[in-house]
């Protein structure tokens, strides 16, 4: 089949704004598309610049976006793309600086991932003349984490990161990003490690682990099932059950479940004033006032579910209160 590919192209250095470039290119049914973009720049285009090594979705180096969304260009079928000869757009994965067209600067995602301190901190050592073992089932969950790739397609979908940016936030500064945290619990959760308290207090602060959204880009996204949203709710927990509970977005959480638990869904009012501290409330009456004008402001008044609704809702309390371990 004939591909069309639609590639960003941007040199820094020639001073030029991006511009778009189209390439028609020919790719077997199951190509990908870094296949595609290797035949353009051995073919027709020498000075398109990409980055790869494995060609196998091991290596990492291959993230870029397609068709809007970050992935790895060796594992992404250009097929899939374009089930009916549509146009597929590429470009650089975003949140980090581009360098030449697809290459982008993973400086700042290693300068994160170096904040977590990514190494083993050893407890206290194994009695002599033994080696410490670690308990299989321990072991496995920390294979989930064990098997990012550090390709960055997290961090290129984060959406806390692209709302930093947009604010003008430096790419190394803010919030350290799903694949950092994702790599902190990798530490945080291995019993051979002696300074979990220490990690998870690290991650209280601004950047940590109550900055991120929810909003499951990086699960979407990442080639390799690390899920690290999963992976930093579990680090919250964490941090909640070490008595790290002076901050704002503990306090969140627990008026989301308070609020749900009482009146069978949000109320959105309760949620703001338990959240923050009086003074950040006050600070806020200005939002208040504009939302209030605009008619956005929620009902004052919860709403509660209809009884049967809320009786399901508090069934499902109770049944979790008794699944929780002591
Ligand atoms: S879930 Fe959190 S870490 Fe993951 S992309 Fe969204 S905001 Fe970023
Ligand atoms: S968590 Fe997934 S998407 Fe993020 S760097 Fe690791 S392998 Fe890539
Ligand atoms: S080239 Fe190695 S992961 Fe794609």
């Amino acid at each position: 089949m004939k591909a069309t590919l639609i590639v960003r192209r941007y040199d820094p250095e020639s001073g030029k704004p991006p511009y778009d470039q189209t390439y028609t290119v020919a790719v077997g049914e199951s190509e990908v598309v870094l296949d595609a973009l290797i035949k353009i720049r051995e073919e027709q285009d020498g000075s398109l610049a990409l980055r790869c090594s494995c060609r196998s979705a091991i290596c990492g180096s291959c993230a870029m976006n397609m068709n809007g969304h970050p992935g790895l260009a060796c594992k992404t079928k250009v097929a899939a793309l374009s089930p009916h000869g549509e146009p597929v757009q590429v470009g650089p994965g975003g949140n980090l600086p581009v360098i030449k067209d697809l290459v982008v600067d993973m400086g700042p995602f290693w300068s994160k991932v170096r904040q977590v301190t990514p190494w083993l901190r050893p407890g206290a050592p194994p009695p002599a003349n033994e080696e410490y073992r670690v308990p299989n089932e321990r072991m496995l969950d920390l294979s989930g984490m064990m098997a990012c790739i550090m390709c960055g397609a997290c961090v290129m979908a984060c959406t806390v990161l692209e709302a930093e940016q947009g604010q003008g936030g430096k790419p190394d500064e803010g919030f350290l990003g799903p694949a950092a945290l994702a790599k902190a619990l990798r530490f945080v959760g291995d019993p051979r490690d002696g300074t979990s308290r220490e990690r998870l207090e690290a991650l209280m602060g601004g950047g940590g682990i109550w900055d991120c959204t929810h909003c499951f880009e990086c699960v979407q996204r990442c080639p390799k099932g690390v899920a690290p949203m999963d992976r930093i709710l579990e680090l919250r927990r964490r941090a909640v059950d070490a008595g790290f509970t002076d901050h704002n977005g503990v306090r969140h959480a627990q008026a989301f479940v308070d609020s749900i638990r009482k009146h069978g869904q949000l109320d959105e009012n309760y949620l703001a004033r338990k959240s923050v501290t009086f003074g950040e409330l006050f600070q806020m009456m200005p939002v208040a006032l504009r939302m209030l004008l605009a008619g956005k402001m929620p009902p004052m008044f919860p709403h509660n579910l209809p009884g049967d609704s809320r009786e399901d809702v508090k069934r499902i309390f109770e049944a979790m209160e008794e699944e929780k371990p002591a």
